[in-house]
């Protein structure tokens, strides 16, 4: 089938008269007398192509004017200027080949499908016209976002998967263990002793590659990771996933500043990438998913982000005339509610909160003079809230040792980590984009179990 040339391709030929062959999946079919019209779509772009089918061309045409949605096919023919709006080309079909038969059962067929059924059948949701634009631009994005390390130069470094340290301390860390569950070997205590699993330790799924960032940060000086992540926090939320991708950078001799400005300079490149170079599917989600998408994306690419101080985010939020249901008190955590008022009302954009009170926050980040806050800083934007969560590191030894102390961190298993206080330890800095976060905040989908091919949540593990 390596005839084939990708619709995309096909549409953007400079002239017409030539004969191609294509294939893939009907969207719709449509007769009118002696003529059978079919949207064909290979996934390469939004529109698809018109096939025109003449009862005096094609043999069998009898058979192909039934064809079910969902067949798969491969056409051959003229490419023809089209008379219908909206597409320039059309393509002449000369001869055709059902390739996959399709029938009426299809799930699929032409009318509009709510987001919850089309999850129940994320097997096939990949073929309508959304999600066709959801996992091209996902796909596009991922290479934009390599593209922009490479071009700051930043090392790609692989962290793993499998880990024996939960980054963030909140326990959200999914076991990993081959000890049979129901016959465990137990410690005289009673508790199960993991020293005789695979590993010899504890381990679990990581939550974050940020740790092993920073030892890579601390030999090539500017790195990121890009990978899958896994958090077993049950919060039934339409931002959060068990499993999830994140992009965190990490750079050497930096400081919190330096880190707010690659985290904007980061994100207006992928604002930019996705106008320029995905515009047929924001076109799409910005007639209908959300009205105004593309000019909201516009003016951020061109915006600078304010910053703000924890302290300040809280006073405007105690001088905010709405009822939250969380409280507002300086010490506690922004729940969504909060990060939503402040970058939609106070800020109407993009919004580093920065400075958090240290008790709410992870042991690895820097404490600030003032003995309460750490240099901590996370992203919020509309209608997602926190889309960045990022620090500069505490990179002094007795400091680091001190706070993993006070908040009963098991200091033996990071004795690696502490290490790397120990001999040239500098000043750094990254943070974790949450990239399903960024697609939602792009492409102005609501909920993030239709940003990822197959989401896993609390209780959903099907596909
Ligand atoms: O704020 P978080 O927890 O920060 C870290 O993990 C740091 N180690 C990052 C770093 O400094 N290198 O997570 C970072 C981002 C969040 O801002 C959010 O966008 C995303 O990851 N995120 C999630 N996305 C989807 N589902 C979840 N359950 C998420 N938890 C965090
Ligand atoms: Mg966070």
């Amino acid at each position: 089938m390596s005839e084939n040339i990708r619709i995309v391709k096909l549409l953007n030929t400079p002239e017409a008269g030539g004969e191609y062959t294509v294939a893939g999946w009907v969207r719709s079919t449509r007769a009118s007398g002696d003529i059978v019209f079919i949207v064909l779509n290979d996934g390469s772009n939004l529109s698809g192509i018109q096939l025109v089918l003449e009862r005096n061309d094609i043999p069998d045409f009898e058979r192909f004017s039934k064809i079910a949605t969902g067949t798969a096919i491969q056409a051959n023919g003229r490419l023809v200027p089209s008379p219908a709006a909206g597409q320039q080309y059309e393509l002449a079909v000369i001869k055709l080949k059902i390739v996959g038969e399709s029938n009426p059962d299809y799930p699929l067929q032409k009318k509009r499908h709510s987001f919850e059924y089309l999850r129940s059948i994320a097997h096939l949701r990949p073929r309508t016209n959304t999600f066709g634009a959801m996992f091209r631009l996902r796909s596009k994005l991922a290479q934009a976002i390599h593209r922009f390390f490479a071009e700051h130069d930043f090392l790609y470094v692989h962290t793993p998967i499998i880990t024996a340290s939960d980054c963030e301390g909140a326990g959200e860390l999914f076991r990993v263990t081959t000890l049979p569950p129901n016959s465990a070997p137990r410690n005289e205590g009673g508790s199960i002793d993991f020293g005789q699993d695979f590993f010899a330790q504890k381990t679990g799924l990581t939550v974050s590659g940020q740790l092993e960032g920073e030892l890579f940060a601390q030999a090539f000086g500017n790195i990121y990771t890009f990978g899958p992540t896994f958090r077993a926090e049950n919060s039934n939320t339409a931002r959060h996933a068990a499993e999830f991708w994140m992009i965190e950078p990490e750079m050497a001799f930096s400081d919190l500043h330096d880190d707010a400005d690659l985290a904007e300079e980061f994100v207006r490149y992928l604002c930019r990438f996705v106008l320029n170079d995905c515009a047929e599917d924001m076109a799409f989600f910005d007639q209908y998913i959300e009205k105004g998408l593309i000019e909201r994306i516009r003016t951020v690419a061109e915006a600078d982000f304010a910053r703000m101080d924890y302290g300040d985010a809280i006073k405007y939020l105690q001088k905010a005339n709405t009822n939250f249901n969380f409280p507002v008190e300086w010490g506690l955590d922004l729940q969504t509610e909060h990060e939503r008022y402040i970058t939609e009302q106070v800020v109407g954009g993009p919004a580093f909160v920065m400075n958090y009170p240290k008790d709410i926050k992870a042991f690895y980040m820097r404490q600030n003079d003032d003995a309460r806050t750490v240099a901590a800083m996370d992203l919020l934007v509309p209608k997602v809230g926190e889309i960045i969560g990022g620090s500069q590191r505490e990179e002094r030894l007795e400091l680091l040792e001190r706070r993993i102390g006070d908040m009963d961190i098991p200091r033996e298993p990071l004795w690696w980590y502490l290490d790397s206080r120990r001999w040239g330890s500098t000043p750094h800095a990254g943070f974790g984009l949450g990239f399903e976060r960024i697609i939602m905040y792009l492409s102005g989908m609501e909920n993030i179990r239709d940003v990822i091919p197959f989401p896993r949540t609390p209780r959903h593990a099907e596909f």
